[in-house]
């Protein structure tokens, strides 16, 4: 599959913005919310346009914090958390694998797929803790996929395609693992995912699902749980409490993850759509914080109101697909 992008703009900021306005533009009456390619191109927009301004060594998700978590990958890759990285990010896709029923230096000959990889540091994190064979991330955002490919890309051992998680660009069978880190709330059709994780599986092979829930999500995942469907579902923690713990960490003043934010080369606009030291992209509404400055900035109509999700929770399920 080609990812080349020679005809295609580059990714800007302003990308960022203009997916935001459409995937938080009020529904017209006659609609419910916008249809789902609309959604995927929303979607699209906003990752292309932070991937214009991520840099080396950035993720995309809110991380967790456990000390035995933390502990472990030290002694796996001592120092892993000492230079450019607060290792929360890592924290989160060492949980999505270490539950995996496979141990972590049983992967030779094995298979691992990424769906919604983002700029791909989460994967390449994990290709260092497994000897897979073969590592593959996909995801929507080309310009995330194109960073990824031309920073981390080793091989076959590495390689990241763009693509739809509704409709995978792979074979039947041909994964052991297919990984998916906080990327699922973002598509419009869930089962349709889970369908085609299962498709892209070897029968036995493991689905390992991280992601944050409102209360309609988690009844929707619930139920596509207890219908009939190609998994066997063999774990499900709650990391809630964890998630949470990592978001305060990088909300605090001076973290790793504001000095970061800060030295962004961003437009006035896009740095008010972020929140102040960028603590929306952190997860502050998954812990109701809100900064002073946002909450003027709202009251002032200078930036859009912002409806504090209900959420539900953040879990970490394991499926098997069935023989
Ligand atoms: C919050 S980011 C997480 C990225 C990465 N897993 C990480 O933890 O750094 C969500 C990712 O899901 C991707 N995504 C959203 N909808 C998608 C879809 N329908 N198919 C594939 N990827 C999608 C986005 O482009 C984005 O890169």
């Amino acid at each position: 599959m080609s990812t080349s992008t020679q005809d295609s703009n580059p990714a800007t900021a302003e990308d960022f913005n203009s997916g935001f306005r459409k995937l938080n533009a009020p529904p017209q009456a006659e609609r419910r919310g916008p249809e789902p390619e609309q959604i995927k191109g929303a979607v699209s927009e906003i990752y292309n346009g932070v991937a214009s301004w991520s840099t080396h060594g950035d993720f995309w998700n809110w991380g967790m914090h456990d000390d035995a978590l933390l502990d472990e990958i030290r002694s796996l890759i001592p120092g892993f958390d000492q230079y450019d990285t607060d290792g929360l990010s890592e924290q989160l896709y060492f949980q999505a694998l270490r539950q995996v029923p496979i141990p972590l230096d049983g992967y030779a000959g094995k298979k691992v797929l990424e769906v919604g990889c983002g700029l791909g540091e989460g994967l390449n994190f994990a290709s260092r803790v497994i000897n897979a064979s073969q590592v593959v991330g996909l995801d929507l955002s080309r310009a995330a996929t194109d960073r990824a490919n031309a920073r981390l890309s080793r091989g076959d051992q590495l390689r990241f395609v763009q693509g739809d998680a509704e409709s995978l660009p792979f074979g039947d069978g041909e994964f052991d693992v297919v990984l998916n880190v906080e990327s699922s709330h973002n598509y419009p059709d869930l089962g349709g995912f889970l369908r085609e994780a299962a498709r892209v599986l070897k029968p036995g092979g493991h689905l390992s699902h991280v992601d944050l829930f409102i209360e309609e999500s988690h009844a929707r995942l619930t139920q596509l749980k207890q219908d009939d469907g190609d998994f066997e579902w063999v774990e499900e923690v709650d990391i809630t409490e964890q998630v949470r713990s990592a978001i305060r960490k990088r909300l605090e003043p001076g973290s790793f993850y504001r000095r970061n934010f800060s030295s962004k080369k961003l437009g006035l606009k896009t740095r008010i759509m972020m929140g102040r030291g960028g603590s929306h992209l952190a997860g502050a509404d998954f812990v109701g914080h809100k900064d002073l400055v946002d909450r003027l900035l709202e009251a002032t109509r200078i930036r859009p109101k912002r409806v504090l999700q209900d959420y539900h929770s953040y879990r970490h399920h394991i499926a098997r697909k069935k023989a």
